[in-house]
């Protein structure tokens, strides 16, 4: 039977911190509404002690949430754990997460302290959460850069004090694939009680392998993947959302599966370029404007005869429309006679030999050509042919 793995959100939280992306209220609510109804299992709607603005948001998505766990973030500090459980009165299943730096560059540098009491704030942070809810999770922050014995021992403490999910951030985009699936096995061989909890995974893309990172860890035994639509976040951002499902749906089917109505990808990832004002790259995997357009002519001829000679997904369980066929200067007959066979005028072997080459002198002369430059040629060269 295939495994489901989790798919935490975090768009709302880690990606809204970048500058710039920042959201009020009532655009929260509407992508929240919307990630509700593609199916992510949890939602983390903001981090509820950093500002009245937030901890509103929170507020209302825990109101509005019908599905998704709402989850709400906070250091290992009591008035933060206190704001993120008021924030989440509401929610149908609400879930804090708190947690604390555990790689020795955050206890000396960021808290000046030790690592047994770090060990000591992290229980007490998991114990004062659990007062509130049943749901806690707890993130050791900066997990990537942490040595594994501490963090085995540190995360088995957390269990102990009633944590149900312990989150292994990879808060620097630090590590290699192999070296953070082997940490999850590390602690899945090493730690008292992991096999009560879920295990997720967080990682950044400081070194482009988030969505890498991600995969190895759900192979080593993760089950929840924590993402944001675009793989917007911190810095180089977060692992994508929609790289890590369809990678999963595609490449691990019959083993993993996640509960995201896929068709709702490309429809997401714009409504959060545009509520947040940051494009999408076009050449982005699964969601960017290029993701299954053809411009060569050798792939064009392909695509055309069969649609999996250069696609290994189908655009339309990603709520593309269609692979598009872009026409420039590269492109071959096939293509022109395809797309205008699309506009209506079906083009014979010699009609298209005529027109090959003034398509080619528009083509030259522009990045793209395009529907009325297309039916323009073809109605001047087969004018000027029946004169
Ligand atoms: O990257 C990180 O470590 C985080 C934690 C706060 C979960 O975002
Ligand atoms: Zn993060």
């Amino acid at each position: 039977m295939s495994k489901k793995i989790y798919i935490f959100d975090t768009t709302l939280r880690d990606g809204e911190q970048v500058p710039g992306c920042k959201l009020v209220t009532s655009e929260k609510l509407i992508i929240a509404e919307q990630l509700d109804i593609m199916g992510v299992d949890v939602i983390e709607a903001g981090f509820p002690i950093s500002s009245p603005g937030d901890f509103k948001s929170v507020q209302e998505i825990s109101k509005l949430v019908k599905n998704a766990t709402v989850c709400g973030l906070s250091r290992s500090v009591e008035k933060d754990i206190k704001a993120a459980a008021e924030s989440l009165t509401y929610a149908k299943y609400p879930r804090i997460h708190t947690g604390i730096g555990t790689s020795d560059s955050h206890i000396k540098s960021k808290f000046n302290s030790t690592r047994e009491k770090i060990l000591e704030r992290a229980v007490a942070a998991v114990k004062y959460a659990k007062s509130f809810v049943e749901d806690v999770e707890f993130y050791a922050e900066d997990a990537g850069r942490t040595d594994n014995e501490y963090l085995a021992r540190i995360v088995e403490a957390a269990i102990k004090a009633g944590a149900t999910v312990v989150n292994i951030p990879d808060t620097t985009g630090y590590c290699l694939p192999h070296e953070y699936g082997a940490k999850i096995q590390y602690l899945i061989e090493n730690v008292k009680g992991i096999h009560k909890v879920r295990i997720s995974a967080h990682c950044h893309n400081d070194l482009g392998l988030a969505t890498a990172n991600s995969v190895a860890a759900v192979e080593h035994g993760a089950t929840q993947v924590e993402c944001t639509l675009n793989g917007i976040g911190e810095r180089a951002g977060n692992t994508s959302l929609e790289e890590v499902v369809m990678i999963l749906q595609h490449r691990k089917k019959g083993v993993f599966h996640t509960d995201i109505k896929t068709q709702m990808l490309k429809g997401m990832s714009n409504l959060v370029a545009t509520k947040m004002g940051v494009l999408v790259q076009a050449n982005k995997a699964i969601v960017g404007d290029n993701a299954f357009a053809h411009s060569s002519g050798i792939h064009q001829d392909g695509v055309i005869k069969s649609r999996e000679t250069y696609e290994i997904i189908n655009p339309k369980d990603v709520g593309v429309d269609f692979s598009s066929i872009v026409l420039t200067a590269r492109s071959g007959r096939s293509a022109i006679a395809y797309r205008a066979k699309n506009l209506g005028r079906s083009l014979s072997k010699v009609e298209l030999d005529a027109i090959y080459p003034h398509f080619l002198a528009v083509a030259d002369s522009k990045k793209e050509v395009d529907n009325k430059d297309l039916l323009r040629i073809i109605e001047e060269v087969l004018i000027a042919q029946a004169a």
